[in-house]
């Protein structure tokens, strides 16, 4: 067989054609506009927005290229691979509402969803998920989604992380889950989730990030943990958990920086092997009914700086702890004796939230002199044995919020304190404090003073009787007008 040999002028056409064809080819890729089916699968998810007060898919108008608009990444070919959408907190007008809308799945290219905090996004579980071959980075989170987690969550086995925290999610956690074992983040905090947690999410071999807190799950916390070798975060908190912390825990040591298992039903010791989490940063037990001493084996986490282990049943000693920066400690409502506040507190450079209500500390006020006193937000020392004078303490503590010292024995004049000017939370009732209520107090949110020695006109308040009720001679409003 030989070649048909083409004629010049053939040639020349075919050419022609091939060069017409080729610079169409470069300028559809150079003109760079939006991909039309990712144009129009956004403009769909914004008609399916029936309010955006705040203007957040302002940006988003036809003809104008898509990759531009707020929100939207594009990479490969560019087409469309990330939208990310926030509400702001602070701001009640940033948020969205209405329904995801199925024309998202027109954006086949996108790899991560990102609809985080616009508060008033609802409908059920989004199907649209099924329809994105290359999805993997999903976080619906602080939102009013609601209904199941569909058993078919199993199709979704590209996904490296799925959050659907803070929505309205019902009914159990499907065993189908198990299915996703490339997820290294499974969020599903703060929803309405119950039943156990089901025995398939010890597949999830890859987890960094276990979030089930703020639910209403229930059942022993499973003896499976040890299956997760990269766990870093294990966020169980404020469910109906039972039984006691499980054995299985202890292989995290070598991963863990992150243990939250406070307010649920958890019985038993805190066992000594918590001692031998290295990286162990936050642990937080706090609210169950756990018995026992905090293992002497604590002194050996020297990366600790947030500890809450209040309204247990835990019984002294103490450990000593070695710790440099120390930020958050809660030991209210144990049986402990402290008779001190830990030095380790004191010294701390960086001490942000203290609370040691009924710790039994008896000392003087004034020989709580911390090292650094400008972090500070919080002291509750409520239902203690302490006497003397806090004024030269909150002289220094600039960002102070919240100040508990009710049950004491203090004994100062309160019209010679300065009030901390960020001061909303303020109880100093049940003491021995006397002098006038100063003016500061007008700003206090939540004032007490009830139960001291104090006397005279009180300043403008907002606050009710029995925040000033059972002392010496105040009058004026709310109590009693002042004698002329
Ligand atoms: C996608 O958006 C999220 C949230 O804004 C961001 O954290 C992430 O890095 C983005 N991913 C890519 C690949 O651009
Ligand atoms: C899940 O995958 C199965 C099998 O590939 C398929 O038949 C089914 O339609 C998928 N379901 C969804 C909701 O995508
Ligand atoms: C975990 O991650 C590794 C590497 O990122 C991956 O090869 C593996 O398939 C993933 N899944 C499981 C179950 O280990
Ligand atoms: C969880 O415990 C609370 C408080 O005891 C209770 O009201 C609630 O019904 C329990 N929920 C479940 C699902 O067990
Ligand atoms: C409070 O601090 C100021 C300086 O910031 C100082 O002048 C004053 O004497 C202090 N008052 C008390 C009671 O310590
Ligand atoms: C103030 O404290 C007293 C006793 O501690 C308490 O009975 C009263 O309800 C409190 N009032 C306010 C407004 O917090």
């Amino acid at each position: 067989m030989r070649n048909l040999p083409l004629s010049p002028p053939q040639c020349h056409i075919i050419l022609l054609l091939l060069l017409i064809a080729l610079t169409h080819l470069c300028m559809r890729v150079t003109s760079a506009a939006c991909h039309v089916d990712d144009e129009s699968g956004l403009l769909g998810f914004k008609s399916g927005i029936t309010a955006d007060p705040s203007g957040l898919l302002a940006s988003w108008k036809q003809g104008k290229d898509c990759c531009t608009w707020a929100g939207v990444k594009c990479r490969v070919n560019h087409r469309v691979t990330n939208l990310s959408l926030s509400g702001q907190p602070g701001k009640p007008n940033s948020y969205l509402s209405g329904k995801i809308s199925p024309a998202l799945t027109k954006l086949k290219f996108l790899e991560g969803l990102y609809l985080q905090k616009l508060r008033q996004l609802s409908g059920p579980f989004p199907d649209i998920l099924f329809g994105l071959p290359n999805i993997k980075y999903v976080y619906i989170e602080d939102n009013k989604l609601s209904g199941r987690i569909p058993k078919t969550v199993r199709n979704l086995t590209r996904l490296s992380a799925l959050s659907l925290l803070g929505n309205r999610f019902t009914g159990s956690i499907p065993g189908s889950i198990s299915k996703l074992t490339e997820l290294t983040q499974l969020n599903l905090g703060g929803n309405l989730l119950h039943g156990s947690i089901p025995p398939g999410i010890q597949n999830l071999k890859n987890l960094t990030f276990l979030g089930l807190d703020r639910n209403q799950l229930s059942g022993p916390i499973p003896n499976f943990l040890g299956q997760f070798s990269k766990l870093q975060f294990l966020r169980l908190s404020v469910n109906n958990f039972t039984g006691e912390i499980p054995d299985s825990i202890s292989t995290l040591s070598r991963t863990l920086t992150s243990l939250e298992l406070g307010n649920n039903f958890l019985t038993g010791k805190i066992p000594d092997f918590l001692g031998k989490f290295k990286k162990l940063d936050t642990l937080i037990l706090a609210n169950n009914k756990l018995s026992g001493t905090v293992p002497k084996s604590f002194s050996d986490l020297t990366k600790i700086f947030k500890l809450h282990v209040e309204h247990n049943k835990l019984v002294d000693p103490f450990p000593q702890l070695h710790v440099k920066s120390f930020k958050s400690l809660d030991l209210s409502h144990n049986e402990f004796h402290l008779k001190k506040i830990p030095q380790w507190v004191v010294t701390s450079p960086i001490m942000f939230n203290l609370r040691l209500a009924k710790c039994g500390i008896q000392m003087k006020f004034q020989d709580f002199k911390p090292s650094e006193a400008s972090f500070y937000d919080s002291i509750d020392l409520s239902e203690n044995d302490i006497s003397g004078d806090p004024t030269a303490l909150l002289n220094k503590t600039k960002n102070l919020v919240r100040f508990k010292a009710s049950g004491n024995k203090l004994r100062f004049d309160l019209g010679k304190l300065r009030i901390p000017s960020k001061l909303k939370e303020f109880d100093l009732s049940r003491n021995s404090v006397f002098g006038k209520v100063p003016a500061g107090v007008a700003r206090v949110e939540k004032l007490n003073v009830s139960h001291n020695h104090l006397c005279g006109p009180i300043p403008p308040t907002k606050s009710p009787a029995s925040a000033f009720v059972g002392n010496d001679c105040l009058c004026g409003a709310p109590l009693k007008p002042c004698k002329a």
